[in-house]
């Protein structure tokens, strides 16, 4: 969540909701960008539409359940055939992704998906990469990913909780390390690095594996090729 609007958000979903057709396993991904997008999908379900979601979080299989979409696990299906999913930052055909904490989920189904679909705000979209690579860690691994991101050259911050004392725990009992790099020159090269330290789980740089950004605007969508 940034400095969209609503109408920007909901313009984004629901174009890339036109690409969902019937008999679809639909990737669900998680944000107030793709919230608009579940509820559009619901619709579509409730019109006597055949589409099953896999949810990429809690959140996200929580609306889908109230919109009256079908669920399924990855493990009971063969194919995802398109993802539409969220971005905290937009810049050429990479993007960092898990504001919502939800980015090890969200990159196992985007990935897997024949088509991934980013919805998204004009402000979220950068010439550059800039804003911090959250970094879901073992709560083991805190301190031992922390250190290793200082000497990568970032600036991590355990993430904490707003309504509790003590840390964000993700969907998978883990914590995240908000990583500051200021501007990525090379998002690849960091995303290798991230990945390569023990006991990371999974990073939000995520490169190469959008199709499509949709970019609401006050009055219209702007596609963005990636
Ligand atoms: C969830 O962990 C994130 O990857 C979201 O997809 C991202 O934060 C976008 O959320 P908004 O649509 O609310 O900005």
């Amino acid at each position: 969540t940034t400095g969209g609007t609503d109408e920007q958000k909901r313009r984004a979903a629901e174009t890339a909701v036109e690409a969902v057709e019937d008999g679809m396993v639909v990737g669900l991904g998680t944000g107030s960008t793709t919230a608009f997008a579940i509820r559009a999908i619901g619709d579509l379900v409730a019109d006597g539409m055949d589409v099953r979601g896999v949810p990429t979080s809690f959140a996200s299989r929580e609306l889908a359940r109230e919109c009256g979409i079908p669920l399924a696990d990855l493990d009971e299906i063969d194919a995802v055939d398109l993802a539409i999913d969220g971005a905290d930052q937009v810049a050429g055909d990479a993007l960092v992704k898990g504001g919502g904490a939800a980015h090890a989920r969200e990159k196992v189904v985007d990935a897997f998906a024949d088509r991934f679909l980013v919805v998204a705000d004009p402000s979220k979209v950068a010439d550059v990469l800039s804003h911090p690579v959250p970094v879901e860690v073992l709560p083991a691994a805190r301190t031992t990913v922390a250190a290793a991101v200082s000497d990568l050259g970032g600036d991590p911050e355990l993430r904490r909780a707003e309504r509790k004392d003590g840390p964000v725990v993700t969907d998978n009992g883990n914590l995240v390390l908000d990583c500051d790099f200021g501007p990525i020159d090379d998002p690849a090269a960091l995303a290798a690095s991230l990945s390569a330290l023990p006991g990371v789980v999974e990073h939000g740089i995520f490169v190469g594996l959008a199709d499509v950004v949709y970019v609401g605007t006050e009055d219209g969508v702007d596609v963005l090729d990636c």
